[in-house]
């Protein structure tokens, strides 16, 4: 184990959900998104760094029925706490302009919400043809503002999770299967 994992105050503590549970459930995503947009380009947004190893996942689920082209963009979240701040700002914008296309914005996790509602907001407001979001976990029982989810790989419950890019100080994004940290 690494200094910064020894000193982190939190440890692993249960697998929540397996590499193959999430391997499943994103392909079947895939398989939906691929049939809303048949014959149509797709722009997909991932959410830096958290929606990184999701986004690989779902876009080789595509196949070749879609034109997804990928963009990224970076918003500042947690740091190293595990509570919000509610304060959302741009740290890496898209490079392609939304107006006119066809956008599906990817993330992690939905927890209070914040992060989606005015990333949406910012992407609404520069006239995409459509806006889906998708995000591969949501804790139903910690929103706090009401925002549209498209697709939502599994509902979780309030635990702080780590693991298929999800990190908590960095650490523990590479993890196959999402834990459950608790209190080292
Ligand atoms: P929201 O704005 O409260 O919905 O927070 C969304 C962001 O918080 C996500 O993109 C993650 O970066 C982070 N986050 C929330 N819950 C967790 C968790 O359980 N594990 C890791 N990151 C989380």
């Amino acid at each position: 184990m690494s200094d910064d994992m020894a000193n982190c105050g939190y440890k692993l503590a249960s697998v929540l959900l397996t590499r193959g549970e999430i391997e499943d459930r994103i392909g079947k995503i895939a398989s939906a998104i691929a049939d809303e947009y048949r014959g149509e380009t797709v722009v997909f947004v991932c959410i830096l760094k958290g929606a990184s190893v999701f986004m690989a996942d779902l876009i080789r689920g595509l196949g070749a029925s879609v034109d997804a082209r990928i963009d990224f963009m970076a918003v500042s979240s947690y740091g190293n706490s595990d509570s919000t701040s509610g304060v959302v700002k741009i740290l890496k914008d898209m490079d392609s302009s939304a107006e006119g296309k066809n956008i599906v914005i990817v993330e992690d996790i939905m927890d209070t919400g914040l992060t989606l509602n005015y990333l949406q907001g910012v992407i609404r407001g520069r006239s995409p043809k459509s806006l889906k979001t998708v995000v591969l976990l949501e804790k139903p029982d910690r929103r706090q503002i009401d925002c549209q989810l498209d697709h939502v790989g599994f509902k979780i419950p309030d635990k702080f999770v780590v693991g298929c890019g999800l990190d908590y100080a960095g650490m523990w994004r590479h993890l196959p299967d999402i834990w459950c940290l608790q209190e080292a």
